[in-house]
């Protein structure tokens, strides 16, 4: 007996409308005459594998205001004002936190996510927490922890020690933070210190690189340059890289043709870094992004991710990548046709190929893990923001929604609206 059949879907990327069925946890062909336990008409919304969330700071979701607001909403006050907050977290405290963004994110579409942890402290709290809740959601969503430096490696007493302690405990990916540390030798020293450190685990590397608008922050080459010799393409990312906005066109296209034949993987925070970065700029001011277009017509993956939930960087979100596609779009100026159906690559098949999410993808006889949007295109997802209307695991619902009705009074008649052409 099949388990339920979606009719009239709408697959990212075709142009025709399919039926889908589900069948011990994995999609199966079904024909008009099927029946199944549960059967919903999908209308021609549009369906994708999960949405993989590359870029979060799980530790830090939910503290803004804590212990005080960021009142210049600058990148170094946000540092600042976190590194307070870390002397009351409690293995408690993050899991609550999180436990929360997790639920927000699963009722996104999000299945997979990458987060950045601070190992900046002695005890290692946040990582602890999260090591445990790794396993307590396991195949609800899978989490990858970075060991992240949020006050450098260098630059912060004993923070190799952590770093390696960090790893130890578990850690899947070694981060790093050149652009902080005190000298642009320690940063150099940072880059090889955390590609040594995972090549010796069989890790992948995630760095906070050139989160700057300094345009001499110049660390992407050498991670570029390490990742060649070791050998290490396809397991290492480069995140934020803001500082490529700055750079002088003649160094971005040597370094981004570096980055491709390095296969780094590219991850631009969009919501964060538009209210972080250009803030000492008095007009024009710059954007904050990586060369979002360019680094794509390189051949390189680059990702989207969503940074900050509430947190002393960013105030706002509720863990929903495709928000981060929607400032993308705007301010990454990628309105055009084939760059909307790309926003939505960016949120999906993208990070998932950075992340190295095993078994991914829709096609028959794979997993049953999907995500439907009360929506019939890209266009209209991205425009709409599009509620997620039911999110599949194996096969199995981890999250359905009625997405609300609205009507107008219109010359005296209340009647239904809805946002699509009709
Ligand atoms: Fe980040």
């Amino acid at each position: 007996m099949t388990d339920m059949i979606l009719r009239n879907a709408q697959l990212a990327g075709t142009q025709t409308l399919t039926d889908l069925g589900v069948r011990d946890g994995r999609l199966i062909e079904v024909g008009p005459a099927d029946t199944a336990a549960e059967i919903i008409d999908l209308g021609g919304r549009l369906v994708t594998p999960p949405l993989v969330e590359p870029h979060i700071h799980l530790d830090a979701v939910l503290t803004v205001g804590q212990p005080r607001p960021n009142v210049s909403g600058s990148l170094f006050e946000g540092i600042a004002v976190w590194a307070d907050r870390v002397a009351d977290l409690s293995y408690a405290d993050v899991q609550d936190r999180v436990r929360q963004i997790l639920r927000w994110q699963l009722a996104c579409g999000v299945q997979h996510v990458r987060s950045h942890v601070d190992v900046c402290d002695p005890q290692l709290r946040a990582l602890h927490a999260l090591v445990d809740l790794r396993e307590e959601v396991r195949g609800v969503i899978d989490l990858q922890l970075v060991a992240f430096p949020q006050q450098g490696i260098f630059g912060f007493d004993g923070g190799a020690d952590l770093m390696r302690k960090a790893v130890e405990l578990g850690a899947d990916v070694v981060g790093g933070i050149p652009h902080y540390e005190l000298t642009r030798e320690d940063g150099v020293e940072s880059v090889r210190f955390a590609m040594a450190l995972a090549d010796e685990h069989g890790l992948a590397v995630d760095i906070h690189c050139d989160e700057t608008d300094d345009d001499h922050s110049r660390f992407v080459e050498v991670m570029a340059a390490e990742t060649i010799r070791r050998g290490m393409s396809g397991r290492v990312t480069a995140s934020h890289t803001t500082a490529m906005h700055s750079y002088n066109s003649a160094y971005a296209y040597r370094l981004i043709r570096n980055i491709a034949r390095a296969g780094l993987h590219m991850v631009t925070n969009p919501l964060d870094n538009s209210v972080l970065q250009g803030r000492f700029d008095t007009g024009p001011v710059r954007r904050g992004h990586t060369r979002v277009k360019e680094l794509q017509a390189a051949g390189v993956n680059v990702c989207i991710g969503h940074d900050s939930v509430m947190d002393p960087w960013y105030p706002l979100g509720y863990g929903d990548p495709l928000q981060a596609a929607f400032v993308l779009a705007h301010l990454g100026q990628m309105s055009g046709d084939a760059e909307l159906r790309r926003l939505i690559e960016m949120i999906t098949v993208n990070p998932a190929a950075a992340l190295g999410v095993p078994d991914y993808g829709l096609r028959m006889g794979g997993p049953a893990d999907l995500v439907v949007f009360d929506a019939p295109t890209e266009a209209d997802v991205l425009r709409l923001i599009a509620p997620r209307t039911l999110v599949l695991r194996g096969g199995k619902v981890l999250a359905r929604a009625t997405p609300a009705q609205h009507t107008v009074r219109w010359q005296g008649v209340e009647e239904p609206v809805n946002f699509l052409r009709s």
